[in-house]
């Protein structure tokens, strides 16, 4: 086989709202949360070689630990199992990252579902849409997600997902602190303060078909903020410092540490970056909500 190339955008998400509603006997949470694709996009180019093995270049996140790297693993394995010649193949991954790490917003589970659909794309779709759905539940809670991308209602530990109606284009202002938080320790503290509780999917649907950005903007929440505000206090003051520019809402996103605001557009969103800047907080991006998944 000669070498073949495609070169797929990986979206990162946020959660516009998210409940931790019971810890199973496995040690994972259940919940229920409302998933949300944006514009935020690492870049990931996938490319079939001559030579077998596969090999993840991604800056300091290059190697076997990369989730793009435990997909491809996956697929392999998979047209192994079914006897294609998938199974034969060497893989290269090169990710150009814009998604930071450690912030709640799926950028490694991202990569991880691109790179699925990738291999599918470059094998002439040996694989239906459940069996990578399969594979990506394997890379972890967000990556079937990340397959399917838009609006999308999760539960489970967040693989089982439903189509939700898609929300309104939104411009949303994206704030990472330097530090990241990781999901086990969030989780971890969640459990010390150990307060269950539940989202409203028909309110959510109802929010959703009516379009309204300031009724989605009153209705963000998340449970494991209180959590990562213990972890990050700098959090707290983040999210104060949106609302109070004029953020329609502001919400910490999945296990944080990004913390998300809606903007009613796109100019006050520079301002409300500018206001943070002034008071050293740098790591901004102007995004907007997404339904699709494009190929690069
Ligand atoms: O699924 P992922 O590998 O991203 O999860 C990282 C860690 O976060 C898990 O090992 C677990 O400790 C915690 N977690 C959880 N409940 C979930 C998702 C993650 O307890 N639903």
């Amino acid at each position: 086989m000669g070498e073949k190339s495609i070169e797929v955008l990986a979206p990162a998400k946020i959660n516009l709202a998210l409940a931790v509603s019971a810890k199973r006997a496995d040690g994972y949470h259940s919940l229920e949360t409302v998933f949300q694709s944006i514009s935020l996009v690492d870049r990931v180019k996938v490319t079939l070689k001559k030579s077998r093995g596969i090999s993840c270049f991604c800056g300091d996140l290059s190697g076997e630990k990369n989730l793009a790297y435990q997909a491809a693993r996956l697929f392999v394995e998979q047209c192994q199992v079914e006897g294609l010649s998938g199974g034969q193949a060497g893989i290269e991954i090169a990710i150009e990252k814009k998604i930071p790490v450690q912030a709640g917003l799926a950028g490694g589970s991202s990569d991880a579902a691109s790179v699925l659909r990738a291999l599918n794309i470059l094998f002439s779709c040996p694989f239906s849409y459940d069996t990578l759905l399969e594979l990506a539940k394997k890379c972890g809670s967000d990556a079937a997600f990340c397959l399917k991308g838009g609006t999308q209602w999760g539960e489970g530990t967040g693989t089982d997902l439903k189509d939700l109606p898609p929300a309104p284009e939104m411009d949303i202002l994206l704030v990472k602190p330097s530090r990241g938080i990781s999901t086990a320790e969030a989780f971890r503290i969640y459990d010390e303060i150990g307060e269950y509780s539940a989202l409203n999917m028909d309110l959510w649907v109802d929010l959703l078909k009516a379009q309204d950005r300031k009724t989605i903007a009153m209705k963000l929440s998340n449970s494991l903020e209180k959590a990562a505000f213990r972890l990050l206090p700098e959090l707290i003051g983040i999210k104060e410092l949106l609302l109070r520019g004029g953020c329609l809402g502001a919400l910490m996103s999945g296990s944080g540490s990004a913390v998300f605001g809606i903007v009613q557009n796109q100019d006050k969103g520079k301002e409300i970056a500018e206001l943070l800047m002034a008071k050293g907080i740098s790591g901004t991006w102007l995004v907007k909500t997404t339904n699709e998944l494009r190929l690069g």
